[in-house]
């Protein structure tokens, strides 16, 4: 686990933190459910806003700071509990999930494969579980990368987000991450991470959901400006979101 998830929590929760507001109502329109899982839900983020739009909300992470961080701005409005999604069971189901922002290249094929069956033990037969994973073509290059700003209180954080490598055939990609508080407390500190991912085409994503007890029911893109349109299940991007049901 990166200390991004768990010492510097609070960074990654600044640094995500952008308005999620229209994607959150696109969300609630397509799942359609009173009650919503989130694996992997960070700072919660999208907890938050989905429980702004009346869904009761269930978040699980790893780390406990992000634990706490969710706990904190969630209140009453949610639970959120420690927990692993390779291998969770809270002992109930739910009419709708979510997984933004690439949180699934976090796990390897096999990882993936017994979350999608945890996941299929938690959720109702018509229930949708909406996963937000990039895909990229066979010959890809690395991405160029992302860089922004984001601020909180009297912290402002500077951000690079780049592909290092990118090896498809081995389905592997390394993204390091930069981030400079410019201002704040912690003024002057920089964290530098690497990450380890796993790298989907739309031919070997295909073929996990095909494996799993989910099937695909669209693709749409996220990477339009308060639009998502639906695509091509054979289409790349970073910011696709994919429609499971089971
Ligand atoms: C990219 S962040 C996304 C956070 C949140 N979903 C959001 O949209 O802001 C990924 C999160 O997944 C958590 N995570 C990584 N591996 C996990 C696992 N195996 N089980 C549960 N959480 C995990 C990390 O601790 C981190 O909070």
């Amino acid at each position: 686990m990166t200390r991004l998830y768990e010492d510097d929590a609070e960074l990654y929760d600044i640094a995500f933190d952008w308005d999620i507001s229209a994607e959150a109502d696109w969300l609630v329109e397509r799942l359609q459910a009173t009650t919503v899982l989130e694996p992997g839900c960070g700072g919660g983020r999208m907890l938050e806003a989905l429980a702004e739009r009346g869904c009761q909300v269930v978040g699980i992470d790893t780390s406990p700071q992000m634990v706490e961080l969710s706990r904190r701005r969630l209140g009453t409005r949610g639970e959120v509990f420690e927990a692993d999604m390779r291998h969770f069971d809270l002992g109930r189901t739910f009419d709708g999930a979510v997984c933004p922002i690439n949180t699934l290249l976090h796990l390897s094929p096999a990882e993936l494969a017994r979350h999608l069956y945890r996941m299929s033990q938690h959720l109702e037969r018509w229930a949708r579980y909406l996963v937000q994973v990039g895909l990229v073509e066979s010959d890809q290059e690395p991405f160029a990368g992302s860089h922004w700003e984001a601020s909180r209180g009297e912290t402002s954080l500077k951000v690079d987000w780049v592909d290092e490598e990118l090896d498809v055939v081995r389905g592997v990609s390394r993204q390091r991450s930069r981030i400079e508080v410019l201002s704040g407390p912690r003024a002057g500190e920089v964290v530098e991470e690497v990450h380890d991912m796993t790298a989907w085409t739309p031919a070997t994503w295909s073929e996990a959901i095909e494996a799993s007890p989910f099937e695909l029911v669209a693709t749409y893109d996220g990477g339009t400006k308060g639009q998502w349109p639906r695509v091509d299940a054979r289409a790349t991007g970073g910011l696709l979101w994919h429609e499971l049901t089971l």
